[in-house]
């Protein structure tokens, strides 16, 4: 097993790499309680069913300060204390959620993570962002708050359905494209293993990633400047997300080739290493174009929590491997992504 250490300002995290949810009582105390969703209760309740569990609905609708206050109900039933531990045991939805409702609840609990999806293994679990969705806007309510551990336990990836696993390459490709050419060149050689979900493939893959992310979070926890590096693909991503009826990984993908695109409008990339980039989405059965409503984005951009009055932080690749941030005017950008489409 390999472990990752997240430095934040409050606490630290340990990502445990390849450790199984079969050791969970290495990690938390008898009276934990854990907090996961359906799915996951129903495929793994084997290895839970010792602990007190609240266990929540799936998908993003139920990401809401509601489900949060349910969550609280229970920690009052069940005589949750300052001294009490919770673990969430789920994908993104259910780290995001547990993160705030343990951070929040009596001024904030100790809580740590088993990471179930790819997406959540790379990202969501990785790094202290934890919050809910609010009025239709993604993750405006939240705090920073390192989870104290991260089990990443590969092979629970086996029991994901096909689109997750691809919402986890998204991301993955996003990481190789930001911070390192070499990462790319293998995911590139390594595709259909990739997705067959090879033992030793995903292990280095989603280390590889969470050294990347580790790395840009221990530099700039709160997101101040090398942070935001992380957000390519995510500005046109999530504004797509808002209106579209689409998976956060097919989301992205399509706001990556924007990006590309934008990216060599400014000769920061060459044509070919659009065109690279647009075919390694496509060779993972991700989408890299979409008919969508202009202005509709443009006013969900204009909504980004990450926007600072008139101006975004948009992120470019600068050659692969390699990502720039500049500061630019929103009507500026809306131009741009008038030009393109
Ligand atoms: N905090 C962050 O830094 C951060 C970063 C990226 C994404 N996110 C958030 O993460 C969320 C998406 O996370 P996700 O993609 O993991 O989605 P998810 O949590 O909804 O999980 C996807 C589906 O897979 C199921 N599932 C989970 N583990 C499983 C397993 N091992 N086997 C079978 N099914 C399983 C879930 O029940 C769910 O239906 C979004 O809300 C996004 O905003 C947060
Ligand atoms: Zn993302």
């Amino acid at each position: 097993m390999e472990t990752i250490k997240i430095i934040g300002s409050h606490s630290n995290s340990t990502i445990l790499l390849g450790e199984t949810i079969k050791n969970i009582s290495k990690y938390i105390p008898n009276n934990a309680i854990i907090i996961t969703d359906k799915i996951v209760n129903k495929l793994y309740n084997k290895d839970l069913k010792s602990y007190k569990i609240i266990e929540i609905d799936c998908g993003e609708k139920i990401k809401t300060i509601e489900t949060v206050s349910k969550i609280y109900e229970k920690f009052i039933e069940y005589n949750v204390d300052r001294t009490s531990y919770i673990c969430g045991v789920g994908g993104g939805i259910v780290c995001d959620i547990t993160g705030f409702a343990a951070s929040t609840y009596m001024r904030g609990l100790r809580f740590g993570f088993v990471s179930t999806t790819l997406l959540s293994q790379v990202d969501a679990s990785v790094g202290g962002k934890n919050g809910v969705n609010f009025f239709g806007y993604k993750n405006i309510i939240g705090t920073f708050n390192q989870p104290e551990f991260v089990i990443c336990d590969f092979s629970m990836l086996k029991t994901l359905e096909k689109k997750e696993i691809l919402n986890g390459y998204a991301e993955i490709i996003k990481c190789s494209l930001i911070a390192d050419s070499n990462m790319l060149e293998y995911l590139k050689s390594n595709v259909s293993q990739a997705i067959n979900l090879d033992f030793e493939i995903i292990q280095k893959l989603v280390t590889d990633s969470i050294i990347i992310k580790s790395r840009i979070v221990n530099a700039d926890e709160k997101e101040k400047n090398e942070r935001r590096k992380l957000n390519f693909g995510h500005t046109i991503g999530h504004a797509i997300e808002k209106h579209y009826n689409i998976s956060h990984g097919e989301a992205i993908s399509i706001g990556m080739v924007v990006a590309a695109q934008l990216s060599l409008r400014r000769n920061l990339i060459s044509t070919d290493e659009f065109t690279m980039i647009k075919n390694l989405i496509q060779s993972f059965g991700l989408p890299t174009e979409f008919l969508f409503d202009k202005t509709k984005i443009i006013e969900a951009i204009a909504m980004d929590k990450k926007r600072e009055s008139e101006d975004i932080h948009f992120v470019f690749i600068n050659k692969i491997g390699n990502a720039v941030i500049e500061k630019i005017k929103l009507t500026d950008l809306k131009k741009e992504i008038d030009d393109l489409c």
